[in-house]
């Protein structure tokens, strides 16, 4: 049989204009239904669907449609028609035109599929990412393959438009601490010895400006041995970037331009010009966390000063401790009687949710509508205390006040997590909105119980504020680093600091970690060597582009917007991997498997 020729539309590329065309369009059999002499064959590409009618009188190759079954891959050569009043499906782009095929052509067959590519939204997801393939065929998989593919050409052209290069780094690198943990790739030269894949391009990009490249970027992809998560994949993609000679706000001010052009371009999303910064100490204070989600009120407050002396031991106890208070959130109406979201279960399994925080409990004061308190605490207390802090938290009837009493690290985290907890249960988040906003200030160093030294909040080689400097070794814990985080709706969507070019003050923060000499040599002594050859100042910033792009694909799940996504366990569902390999490999690399798992 003489093959069909090239095909000159995409499904659904034809309209009402190009009725009466000779057409030949390619793709899957969606939908086959058999009337005898008519046979209608919905035929889909990554486009969508068109119709395509087999008629016993007028096609000849009509014997062919009667073998067509579900996913069967089709070339067509039709006229393109009009439907009859009766068969128009104002559902789809093409609903009122379909094709009258001339000639057609089986070009593969298929089994019947595991599921029907319609159905698949109801199909669980370890099925769906084994036969990942037929996942990508449907509706929404496609649009997201399609507006990923558009947000990179979008970040590619604005980034070329202002001076930047895209340039590869290496994928086969040097394992150095700090982090997450590694990926390894053992050597066949070297047995014994290992690359590691990178973590982010970190290194490399701040060797490629001391190398003279000035503005680079590039989509990288980025190794983390870490626990999944429903945001986390362990390889996931940056959009990377540093620059030279630059200031903060040059760097911000160009990577938020980025975000909002293919917010614009990409999503039909019109972010604001200019957005707010929130200094990090504000950021935790108010919203118990460091990408917080301002859509939505529940702020903390804090009541440490009344908590000082107030009878309640719990209390009294967590602000005597240095670095230990008492805050509350109050949620407003969420008791009212005629519109109740907490029932006393609920408030008991709150104090469950907030334990997953390392808190101790939750105690609470809820507000009937008579004015009368129900509380598990206030027996504790004088009434001018519950006064002084039903004033605090403008208490109305309806309200209930979350207190959690603790180390400041546990009371945020547990009260930052019970505030979005309570924005879901409440149903406060508007969730055509997006919330940009600047994280700024962030601390330098922390200190580690564990480890009894400061360690690096974001890496050793940020750049402190200008403004912090004289503070250095006297009060590390105080230090702010010329460090930022582009937070959207309550998610870190990106981050990244200036970096110090200067040797001087490197090696005074190497200080403060407690760095010797040979560690430094042993850890980074190919990248602080390159720092005695010119180092121009330089900062840069990452953006997570699979959280973009779940941003404007409207999903929480990042397994949704990567083609082939690792499950909980690090494994993939279609290829299995990782999987045993042959002894001969592990001989050459010199490793024994001790034990597999
Ligand atoms: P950072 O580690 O903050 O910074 O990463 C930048 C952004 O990458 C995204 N991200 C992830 N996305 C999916 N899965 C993961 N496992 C994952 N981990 C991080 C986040 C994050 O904001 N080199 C620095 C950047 C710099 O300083 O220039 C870095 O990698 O959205
Ligand atoms: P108790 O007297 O231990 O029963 O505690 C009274 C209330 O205080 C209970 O609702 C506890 O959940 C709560 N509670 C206990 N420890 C804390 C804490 N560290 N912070 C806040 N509430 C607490």
């Amino acid at each position: 049989m003489k093959a069909i020729g090239d095909r000159t539309h995409y499904c659904t590329e034809l309209t009402e204009s190009d009725i009466g065309k000779e057409v030949i369009v390619k793709g899957w059999a969606a939908k086959r239904r058999d009337f005898g002499g008519l046979i209608f064959v919905d035929l889909r590409d990554r486009t969508g669907i068109l119709q395509i009618v087999f008629d016993a009188s007028e096609t000849p190759d009509f014997a062919l449609a009667e073998k067509v079954r579900g996913e069967y891959v089709l070339a067509v050569r039709g006229k393109l028609r009009s439907r009859s009043e009766d068969r128009i499906n104002p559902k789809i782009k093409t609903g009122t035109i379909e094709v009258l095929a001339l000639e057609a052509q089986i070009l593969s067959d298929s089994d019947t599929p595991p599921f029907e590519i319609d159905e698949a939204e109801k199909v669980n997801e370890m099925t769906r990412l084994k036969y990942r393939y037929l996942d990508l065929r449907t509706d929404k998989m496609t649009e997201i393959m399609r507006l990923r593919s558009e947000m990179m050409h979008v970040t590619r052209s604005y980034l070329h438009k202002h001076g930047f290069w895209e340039i590869e780094t290496p994928y086969l690198g040097k394992s150095t601490p700090e982090g997450a943990r590694d990926y390894l790739v053992p050597s066949r030269i070297k047995n014994g010895a290992f690359y590691a894949l990178p973590q982010s391009p970190q290194l490399y990009k701040q060797l490629l400006m001391i190398g003279g490249a000035d503005k680079y970027y590039q989509i990288a992809r980025c190794f983390r041995d870490e626990d999944l998560r429903a945001n986390r994949q362990p390889e996931f993609t940056q959009i990377d970037m540093e620059m030279s000679f630059v200031t903060q706000k040059q760097v911000m001010d160009l990577s938020y331009g980025l975000v909002r052009e293919i917010f614009k371009k990409c999503g039909g999303v019109k972010l604001p010009a200019k957005i707010r910064e929130m200094p990090y100490d504000e950021a935790m204070r108010r919203f118990g966390s460091d990408k917080p989600d301002t859509r939505f009120g529940l702020e903390l407050i804090d009541i440490s000063d009344i908590a000082k002396g107030c009878g309640f031991q719990v209390f009294e106890r967590a602000v005597e401790n240095v670095g230990g208070s008492v805050r509350m959130i109050n949620a407003k109406g969420f008791v009212d009687e005629d519109n109740l979201i907490l029932s006393r279960r609920d408030i008991d399994a709150l104090g469950e949710f907030v334990k997953t925080f390392k808190a101790k409990g939750l105690a609470w004061i809820s507000v009937r509508k008579n004015g009368e308190l129900l509380s598990s605490i206030t027996k504790f207390m004088s009434e001018d205390t519950v006064k002084a802090i039903l004033d605090r938290a403008d208490a109305k009837p309806g309200d209930i006040l979350l207190f959690c009493a603790d180390k400041d690290e546990v009371v945020y985290k547990a009260l930052g997590a019970l505030r979005l907890h309570l924005a879901e249960k409440g149903n406060l988040i508007d969730k055509s909105k997006y919330d940009v906003l600047w994280v700024v200030d962030f601390p330098m160093f922390e200190y580690s119980d564990e480890e009894k030294r400061f360690v690096a909040v974001h890496h050793p080689f940020t750049m402190p504020h200008e403004n912090d400097l004289d503070i250095l070794e006297s009060d590390p814990g105080k230090v702010r680093a010329a460090a930022y985080d582009l937070v959207i709706n309550g998610e870190e969507s990106g981050g990244g600091s200036l970096r110090i070019h200067d040797r001087a003050l490197q090696k005074r923060i190497f200080n403060i970690l407690g760095f010797s000499d040979e560690q430094i040599e042993e850890r980074f002594g190919f990248f602080v060597n390159a720092f005695k050859y010119g180092a121009p100042p330089h900062g840069g910033l990452a953006f997570g582009f699979d959280r973009l792009v779940m941003m404007l694909a409207h999903t929480d799940n990042i397994k949704d917007v990567i083609t082939f996504p690792k499950i909980q366990n690090a494994s993939d569902m279609m290829t299995q991997a990782p999987t045993p390999v042959d002894k001969k490999q592990t001989d050459e690399l010199g490793l024994r498997i001790v034990e597999a798992l």
